[in-house]
């Protein structure tokens, strides 16, 4: 289905959407283009996406929150930190659900089927409190239309990314959706969700690049598939997926995340046989100028940096350095995952410090995990309490200033002096 069949409704009453000025002339000045290890806008600037997660993903299918904050206090509060993109994630399902129905879901059956009758009829009552342009005919994509509309007049990019196949709480390797063909990761639906939401994200000017799919991971529960779980598949999958996706929408970036939960792009960077010859090389995509990868850290408890930035640099961070001999894909990196508890001083210790100077050192991308302070329903508990968020759990506040403020610093040392470069 074409978007243009589902969106009528939120756009008709958005002016910003109505005066889509050429994209060239205006912000965000894209599309956005790799050069070498950089991103450039239009303007040859260099764009080093700085920012945080924002899950749509879970049950509900609904960015989180919004029963506490309107759109655009979190992007502004966002803003406020110096960040300069969201990356928005989404579920398969959300795409699937749009095809079997012939339309997408309101949100309000989507409350009540994420939350039950009772739950989801409250939380949906506050949901419009907070975001009254909303009524009973709005679907979960008018949702992140808005969200896409609103990060464009405030001028921040928006990332998509496909986060799992099941809408639920990720990532595990006994969950279903860990690697290609798994029990919920039906390769044919998530390469047709993401041609979707590709396509449907031409209405928003503000989206710059989507991730083709979130942390992948050994299926070892289930041993057809656990035998298939090597590059070489990866490859395999993640090609026609990109190329998919440049068809629907030739604007985006396209971010590629490699195995182990994303933690290693080792083979990528170094042209390294893949499987059977099977070997990736950029000159390869007609659409190398859109090519990203992206990792992710959760090292929390790293006791010294250079135990965290030694496997940063040979999991994929030598992609940025064109000197390096034995690097054959120079590539820009971002870190589209790192975070840990907001609400004690872990800001003070070695894993953030450390990232916090690599990643401005090198000023490679990030975006912190996550922004809101609890989710509409996470693992079987509703209003779940996030404690490595941003935010406090009602999303009025920062779970803790001081944090806060560390990744609005964090933000200004990787986002100093970078656009001339
Ligand atoms: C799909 O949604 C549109 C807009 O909300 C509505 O007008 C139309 O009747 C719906 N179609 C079906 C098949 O439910
Ligand atoms: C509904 O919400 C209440 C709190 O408002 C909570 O105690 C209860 O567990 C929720 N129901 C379900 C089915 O999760
Ligand atoms: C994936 O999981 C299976 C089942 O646990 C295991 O036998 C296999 O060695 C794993 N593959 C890799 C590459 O780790
Ligand atoms: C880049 O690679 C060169 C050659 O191996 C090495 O000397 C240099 O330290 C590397 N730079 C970074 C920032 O890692």
């Amino acid at each position: 289905m074409r978007f243009s069949s589902v969106l009528p409704l939120a756009f008709a009453c958005s002016a910003v959407a109505v005066v889509i000025p050429s994209p060239k002339a205006a912000w965000p000045y894209g599309p956005l283009v790799t050069d070498g290890r950089w991103i450039r806008n239009t303007k040859n600037e260099v764009v080093t996406p700085v920012g945080v997660n924002w899950p749509g993903h879970g049950e509900a299918m609904i960015p989180e929150g919004l029963q506490y904050a309107s759109i655009n206090k979190v992007l502004k509060d966002i803003k406020s930190l110096n960040l300069n993109i969201i990356r928005l994630t989404f579920s398969i399902q959300m795409i699937d659900e749009i095809y079997s129905k012939g339309n997408d879901t309101t949100v309000k059956e989507s409350f009540l089927k994420a939350l039950g009758t009772t739950n989801g009829t409250a939380i949906y009552k506050k949901f419009l409190q907070k975001n009254p342009q909303f009524d009973d005919t709005t679907t979960r994509l008018q949702v992140f239309d808005a969200v896409a509309a609103e990060a464009l007049k405030q001028e921040i990019y928006v990332h998509l990314d496909n986060h799992i196949s099941r809408a639920e709480w990720c990532c595990g390797e006994t969950d279903g959706n860990a690697w290609f063909g798994d029990t919920y990761f039906n390769v044919a639906n998530w390469k047709r969700g993401l041609a979707y939401m590709a396509d449907h994200g031409k209405a928003w000017p503000a989206l710059v690049s989507l991730g083709l799919r979130n942390e992948p991971r050994n299926a070892t529960n289930n041993p057809t598939i656990s035998k298939t779980y090597n590059w070489e598949t990866w490859y395999k999958n993640m090609i026609p997926a990109a190329n998919g996706v440049n068809a629907a929408n030739p604007g985006l970036l396209i971010y590629f995340s490699g195995l182990n939960y994303d933690t290693t792009l080792a083979p990528i960077t170094t042209g390294a046989n893949l499987g059977s010859g099977t070997v990736f090389r950029k000159s390869d995509f007609p659409y190398s100028n859109k090519l990203v990868l992206e990792l992710h850290n959760y090292q929390t408890t790293a006791t010294t940096c250079p135990s965290i930035t030694n496997g940063l640099y040979n999991g994929g961070y030598n992609a940025l350095n064109a000197t390096d001999p034995k690097v054959k894909n120079v590539l820009p990196v971002v870190m589209t995952e790192w975070g840990h508890d907001m609400s004690n001083n872990e800001y003070k210790g070695v894993y953030q410090t450390c990232l916090d100077s690599y990643l401005g050192g090198l000023k490679a991308g990030w975006m912190f995990w996550e922004v809101g302070g609890s989710y509409y329903t996470r693992q079987g508990k509703q209003d779940f309490d996030e404690t490595w968020a941003l935010f406090n759990h009602d999303w009025t506040n920062w779970r803790q200033k001081a944090s806060a403020e560390s990744i609005k610093e964090m933000a200004k040392r990787t986002l100093a002096g970078t656009k001339k470069l």
